[in-house]
């Protein structure tokens, strides 16, 4: 009930889906959460559940993509509860309609994928890290995927820009250690939310199921609860990695859903 007592969180992108089940498990452990999201409704709506269940929360609305933007919000929340603990930089995404094979990418897409993936993160991690130096540390996470980690056919800037918020958070962890500020990153797998499941037709979700080595999708309290950990003194000799949450689907070989056959009958 109390892992994250006495902290503030702001987490972006905290207005659906991985972001609000983050914020809620991070209330549900005692933090006081600035909830952002480019939707203010939607982060209202948030920060009413967190409210509601009787925990502090700040509704903020953002568009992560522009510098002053991201300033206040920063601000925002300081100014609301006093200092800021935890950095959840979660926004992020590309569309698969648009950011395609190298040959057929629309170059707009690219640049807004950097905007808003790896600038973002950036920018967050520059207005909030000076906070978290003046209290004697903190802890920032941010928000990678698998898709970091692997080559794909198609969202070819997804995977660049996913890999590069990973090496982010390494070279911030390295840089800020010694002022205490942990900084780790959390690569989801397929997570039903609606940015999977408005983006993707039914048999690739089916198909993602059959590739990972457990039977099923990730919800986004499966992250969530993830991030609740880095979030907390818990991980407080953990920087610079990156936790990958994905059931298993990059550690099983390619070839196993097959080689499945092969088993002799239990
Ligand atoms: N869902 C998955 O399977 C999955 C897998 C790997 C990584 N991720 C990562 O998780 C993050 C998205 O999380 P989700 O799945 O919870 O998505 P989601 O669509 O449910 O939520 C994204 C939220 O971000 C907000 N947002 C979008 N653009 C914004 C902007 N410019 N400024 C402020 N807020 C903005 C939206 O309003 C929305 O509330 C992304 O970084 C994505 O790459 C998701």
């Amino acid at each position: 009930m109390d892992r994250l007592k006495e902290k503030v969180a702001l987490i972006t992108g905290a207005g659906s889906g991985i972001g609000r089940a983050a914020a809620l498990l991070m209330a549900a452990q005692g933090a006081r959460v600035a909830v952002a999201d480019r939707e203010g409704q939607a982060a209202r709506e948030t920060a009413d559940m967190i409210e509601a269940a009787g925990g502090g929360a700040l509704a903020v609305t953002v568009d992560v993509m522009d510098e002053g933007s991201v300033a206040a919000m920063v601000g925002a929340t300081v100014e609301e509860f006093g200092r800021l603990d935890v950095l959840c930089n979660h926004v992020g995404g590309t569309d698969p309609r648009a950011d395609l094979d190298l040959l057929r990418l629309d170059m707009a897409e690219f640049d807004r994928a950097v905007a808003l993936n790896v600038r973002s993160t950036l920018l967050g991690c520059r207005y909030a890290l000076p906070h978290m130096i003046e209290a004697g540390g903190g802890s920032i996470v941010n928000t990678a995927s698998v898709a970091g980690l692997v080559g794909d056919v198609l969202q070819i800037s997804y995977g660049a820009v996913k890999a590069a918020v990973i090496n982010l958070t390494k070279s911030i962890a390295v840089q800020y250690g010694p002022h205490r500020v942990r900084c780790n990153a959390v690569a989801p797998g397929a997570v039903a939310t609606p940015a999977l499941l408005d983006n993707l037709p039914q048999n690739v979700v089916d198909d993602l199921k059959r590739i990972n080595a457990l039977p099923y999708l990730g919800t986004p309290e499966d992250i969530g609860h993830v991030m609740v950990f880095l979030a907390s003194d818990e991980s407080r000799y953990l920087t610079g990695q990156l936790l990958v949450v994905d059931g298993g689907m990059t550690t099983q070989s390619p070839a196993a859903p097959t080689r499945r056959a092969m088993l002799p009958p239990d």
